[in-house]
């Protein structure tokens, strides 16, 4: 019994480190990078595996469309990274095969496809999550999520953390015993700050007067309690912005109150609370299918879509059937991040269009409704007539 205590304490010990020295990079801050002054954005393509490749080659066509002139003059570069897939990174038995991690750190940004989760129980070892090991690995601490449906005057923006909570030591968990396993929660001032203060710049930025902090702080007293406190704090920066906070609890079920749910415009959140609301914010908005998320850090950002690789659609010979929008409206953001607004804003307005106005085409993920090629020709088609903006305004109330 003593010897089990012992063994865990010792590694609690070691992840405790671990924490302190992160704290002590994050005191350190990094340099932020400015798209403006580069000479050559290198934008990295990752297709992942599951339908992660068939939606990334979609993504991938719209962008060179878009960029066409910037890809030729060579102020955007973009570079292909193979091998994040889950047969390779089972034979490396790690998260991110080491020479991918490299070509990944070569890139500024990079558009990513979704990645299988190992999970107990699973044919593959249960090595971390791919989209965990590059958040941690690159910093991207913010996960910043859209969801909008105007016809419902929903308009939100999440902001969830994305390096720590419970997904700080995700695979460093302990079984102490054989009955006893232990996970951990992991907030720190630094970690909640930076997410808390970019979202309430972005409302801001948005000249957005209402930013929600949603916690379960009456029971996860410490670490939840902290990012709370933390919010408040900031808060007082913002004399315009009115603040609430919410318990995940009856925010998840005030998402689905039609009279209340519009009241909610910025949300910031921690990692797990995250990932749940904004699989259920983006059900309103057509389903997960539909939804890009941005990874923020400093240094470097990645884009992708809010849901995973979907296995079963592969060995179900229905990959072809996958929705590409949540990929492309990924890529939107990104061009967004590098400082392309106006084609982004062109893209999304294609993506609205097609995806809740118009929807002269309407994918099933079978083969009773559109492919993601035809899909996104509709897209492209879309985005290039002239008339785009005229056809958008037309939707707007
Ligand atoms: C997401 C996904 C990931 C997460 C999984 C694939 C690890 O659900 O990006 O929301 O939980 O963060
Ligand atoms: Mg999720």
């Amino acid at each position: 019994m003593n010897k089990s205590i012992e063994r865990a304490k010792e590694h609690f010990g070691e992840v405790l480190e671990q924490q302190l020295l992160r704290i002590e990079r994050m005191k350190a801050g990094e340099q932020k990078t400015d798209y403006n002054a580069l000479n050559s954005i290198i934008v990295g393509i990752i297709g992942g595996d599951g339908i992660g490749p068939f939606i990334a080659d979609e993504a991938k066509r719209v962008l060179e469309e878009i960029l066409e002139n910037e890809l030729q003059s060579g102020k955007v570069e973009f570079r292909d990274i193979e091998g994040l897939t889950i047969e390779k990174r089972a034979e490396v038995n790690k998260p991110i095969p080491d020479d991918v991690l490299e070509e990944i750190k070569q890139c500024h940004v990079t558009l990513k496809g979704p990645t299988t989760t190992p999970r107990k129980g699973d044919p593959w070892p249960n090595i971390e999550s791919a989209n965990v090991a590059i958040r941690k690995e690159l910093d991207l601490f913010a996960n910043m999520r859209p969801v909008k449906v105007p016809q419902e005057g929903i308009d939100w923006a999440f902001f969830r953390e994305n390096t720590e909570g419970a997904y700080a030591l995700g695979s460093n968990g302990a079984d102490v015993t054989d009955d006893l396993a232990v996970d951990f929660t992991v907030t720190t001032s630094q970690g909640s700050e930076r997410l808390i203060r970019l979202a309430f710049e972005y409302a801001r930025r948005n000249k957005i007067n209402k930013l929600t902090l949603v916690t379960k702080a009456n029971v996860v007293k410490t670490t939840d309690g902290k990012f709370l406190k933390v919010g408040q704090d900031i808060a007082k920066e913002y004399p315009e912005i009115e603040v609430d906070d919410w318990y995940i609890d009856i925010m998840t079920a005030k998402l689905v109150d039609k009279k209340r749910r519009t009241q909610f415009k910025v949300m910031a959140l921690p990692n797990l609370y995250g990932d749940i609301l904004t699989d259920e914010a983006a059900e309103f908005q057509g389903g997960v299918g539909t939804a890009g998320s941005a990874n923020i850090g400093n240094k470097y950002s990645m884009f992708e879509a809010i849901h995973g690789s979907a296995p079963r659609m592969v060995t179900e010979g229905r990959a072809q059937y996958a929705d590409p929008s949540s990929m492309i409206r990924a890529g939107a953001m990104m061009l967004n991040h590098i400082g392309y607004t106006k084609q982004a804003r062109k893209l999304e307005m294609a993506l609205d269009i097609t995806g809740q106005f118009e929807k002269r085409l309407v994918m099933t993920g079978r083969d009773d409704g559109a492919s993601g090629r035809e899909f996104c020709d509709y897209i492209l088609g879309t985005m290039n007539d002239p008339e785009l903006e005229k056809k958008w305004n037309s939707y707007q109330q």
